[in-house]
């Protein structure tokens, strides 16, 4: 079996953060997000990773590497012709994909779940596509399928009415005959080609499409509060307590599970409120570091409480006063207190499309 992970797309929904990085690339507990999908493809013993990505995308490769570090092969598959559909992924992707069977995985999506199990239920049951649903408050937003008597009959794409409360999750498992599906549909009103038709082409042909519900927590992290969602469920499975430091000085307050990086040097009243990671050589001082925090590497933090947030490498939050609380800050960005200047105000740089709250 090879997986196919998927990296490229657009990422408009997660804009201003998107322009200037990947959306697989952003930090999720102080890792590239794409790197938790390719622990868990790994874990489930699967060599051979093909990675979609856009076409002319350099960055991801040059990140993400030969798959070494994980223990797999890693080959890159440009999407040629551009962002235009999941299904469209696999049927770019037929060459490299060959007679295998296949593991697909939405790079943006973060799970709990052990995939190997549902590798051997793919096999055991002799299916041709295993589906994996997650009950959701929100189905409109997903794949969602109609089950009558316990068979999926269709699985409609982000539907006006869904069906049912369950969405069709990023981890799909298939035969080859997946490749047929996505060469035989039609492209969707939306403009792409989708996944969920491929589905129901599979079902409409007396393919054996069977389908497990996901076990533990899964997000697809499509908007910038399901990126804290994701960050925050990472976390949660963080254990013990690992820092760089031989004695812990009297005015340094560390509860719960906690992981600070080489380096990363605490000054004064520091109080960490795992689960939180701190990356490397950072400079903590006087500041409350609260949990489900996640702080990048060379990041400068003096006299804030940080809370519930992603906190990307290399930004610098000075002197603030006022708690940053469920907060995205991208590489290199600079947040602090505002100079004692006449009028009083808030003193505002910010980019297209960014958002503040005050
Ligand atoms: O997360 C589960 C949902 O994923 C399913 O329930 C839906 O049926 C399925 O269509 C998909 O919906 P999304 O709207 O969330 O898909 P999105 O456009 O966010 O793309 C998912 C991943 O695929 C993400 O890693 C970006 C990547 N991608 C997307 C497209 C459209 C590509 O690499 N190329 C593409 O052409």
């Amino acid at each position: 079996m090879k997986a196919l992970i998927t990296a490229g797309g657009q990422g408009t929904r997660l804009r201003p953060i998107t322009y200037t990085i990947n959306k697989h690339l952003f930090p999720i507990a102080n890792k590239p997000m794409i790197f938790h999908a390719l622990e868990k493809v790994a874990a489930a013993g699967v060599k051979e990773v093909g990675i979609n990505i856009n076409e002319g995308d350099k960055e991801l490769p040059s990140v993400v590497g030969s798959g070494k570090k994980f223990g797999v092969k890693i080959t890159y598959l440009e999407q040629k012709g551009g962002a235009l559909g999941l299904a469209h992924i696999i049927k770019n992707a037929a060459d490299w994909i060959g007679k295998d069977d296949l593991l697909f995985y939405l790079g943006d999506n973060i799970v709990s779940a052990d995939l190997k199990s549902l590798i051997d239920k793919f096999y055991r049951e002799k299916l041709d596509c295993l589906l994996t649903l997650s009950k959701v408050r929100d189905p409109k937003r997903f794949g969602v399928p109609i089950i009558k008597k316990n068979r999926i009959t269709k699985v409609e794409e982000k539907p006006q009415n869904p069906k049912s409360d369950f969405a069709v999750t990023g981890i799909y498992v298939y035969r080859p005959v997946i490749i047929e599906a996505t060469k035989k549909i039609k492209s969707s009103k939306r403009g792409e080609f989708e996944i969920s038709d491929a589905h129901t082409y599979l079902i409409n042909k007396g393919c054996k499409v069977g389908y497990e519900e996901i076990t533990g927590w899964w997000k697809d992290t499509g908007k910038p509060e399901d990126l804290l969602e994701g960050n925050s469920l990472i976390l949660n499975t963080l254990r013990g307590y690992d820092v760089p430091f031989k004695n812990l000085k009297e005015e340094w307050k560390i509860e719960g599970a906690v992981k600070v990086g080489k380096g990363t040097k605490f000054k004064g009243n520091v109080v960490l409120r795992g689960p939180v990671v701190i990356g490397e050589n950072c400079i903590i001082e006087d500041s409350c570091i609260d949990p489900y925090t996640s702080i990048g590497d060379r990041v400068e933090i003096s006299k804030t409480e940080v809370s519930h947030s992603i906190v990307c490498d290399d930004v610098k939050i000075k002197d603030c006063g006022v708690r940053i609380v469920d907060s995205l800050l991208g590489r290199n960005s600079i947040v602090k207190a505002q100079g004692h200047t006449l009028p009083s105000g808030h003193k505002l740089i910010i980019g297209d499309n960014a958002q503040v709250e005050l």
